[in-house]
């Protein structure tokens, strides 16, 4: 579902075939660097339309990330948060909707026609310098979620050779060194990386509390202090009542990889795309820390940290 007019559309696609392409990670992948940032094609129209029409109201939160870096399962704990008065366990839509129907994509141009209840939250994997113009000068909240170089690129390797092209053409995805030696040029879907991170970053130092930072392996090491952490920043504390009644940890078991990941919804359910078809368990892969060792040599994971050492230095972000 995308509220993309074909003119609108026309003039998108002609700016984006004018832009720096690059060999993407598949044949059928290519690359383009619009302002700073390597795209898909197939999301850049998305993104510009959002730039030239999304008018954020002030109370809307937004959940931002790179790929692979956990946003789905932001947009469930997000979700299950905001929506807790109207919603338990036993009724939530994310029983029946895979998470990312509950909080659309901006870039997909999906924002007013996606499934379930009406709710101030929307998700975007866009660079902080991309974002629509609106979302700040409202002031609205933003969420940046990130994640170790390492595991974000074993992960997106692994994602891209799930999405199934409507249009089968020769060649599947690069190998995974080849993938890496991208990677680590700049060259994955929104990156570079270590510029998205940085941007959302920077920018949390400066308004903290408008950009709460998140890392992944934070969220995994102490669940419970970021679930608290996220519901005070969408100004919905959990009450002490609630904290008694076990709300917290329900929520926080109810979102786990194992309970998501064995709903029927997200085991055989299948999202359609704008180039081809992605089944629902490919954002359920491990969901585990440090899973790179089993895809990388040490001195590939070496490689990647100086990168991000490199450009991250003096920033005060490290990984
Ligand atoms: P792995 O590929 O390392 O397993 P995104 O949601 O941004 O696409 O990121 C996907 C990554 O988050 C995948 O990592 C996926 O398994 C993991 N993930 C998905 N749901 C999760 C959950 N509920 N808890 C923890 N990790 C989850």
């Amino acid at each position: 579902a995308s509220n993309i007019t074909t003119e609108s559309l026309q003039k998108y696609r002609e700016e984006i075939s004018t832009l720096l392409k690059e060999d993407g990670w598949s044949p059928f992948f290519h690359l383009c660097l619009y302002k700073g940032f390597w795209f898909h094609p197939f999301f850049l129209d998305g993104a510009m339309y959002a730039q030239d029409h999304f008018q954020a109201q002030p109370s809307d939160i937004f959940l931002c990330s790179a790929m692979k870096t956990g946003c789905t399962w932001l947009k469930s704990l997000s979700f299950a948060i905001a929506t807790r008065g109207q919603y338990d366990e036993s009724t939530s839509p994310l029983r029946t909707i895979v998470p990312h129907d509950c909080i659309p994509f901006l870039e997909y141009g999906e924002y007013s026609t996606a499934e379930g209840p009406r709710i101030p939250l929307f998700a975007s994997h866009l660079p902080y310098t991309l974002l629509p113009k609106s979302i700040i000068d409202s002031g609205c909240k933003i969420v940046y979620l990130c994640r170790d170089p390492k595991d974000t690129f074993v992960s997106m390797w692994h994602f891209f050779g799930k999405l199934k092209n409507k249009k089968p053409r020769e060649g599947g995805l690069v190998s995974i060194e080849e993938a890496f030696e991208l990677f680590c040029k700049g060259l994955s879907s929104y990156g570079p990386y270590w510029e998205h991170v940085l941007g959302y970053w920077k920018e949390s130092l400066e308004r903290p509390d408008k950009i709460l930072f998140l890392k992944y392996e934070d969220m995994t090491n102490d669940t419970e202090a970021c679930v608290k952490k996220l519901a005070e920043f969408f100004d919905c504390p959990f009450s002490l009542e609630e904290e008694r009644k076990g709300i917290v940890q329900g929520i926080i078991k109810f979102c786990s990889f194992e309970n998501l990941s064995n709903l029927d919804v997200n085991k055989t359910g299948k999202q359609v795309k704008k180039d081809g078809f992605l089944e629902n368990s490919a954002y359920f892969r491990k969901g585990k820390i440090g899973d790179w060792r089993n895809h990388l040599t040490a001195e590939m994971g070496a490689r990647l940290d100086n990168i991000m050492e490199e450009k991250l230095r003096g920033s005060g972000l490290n990984f």
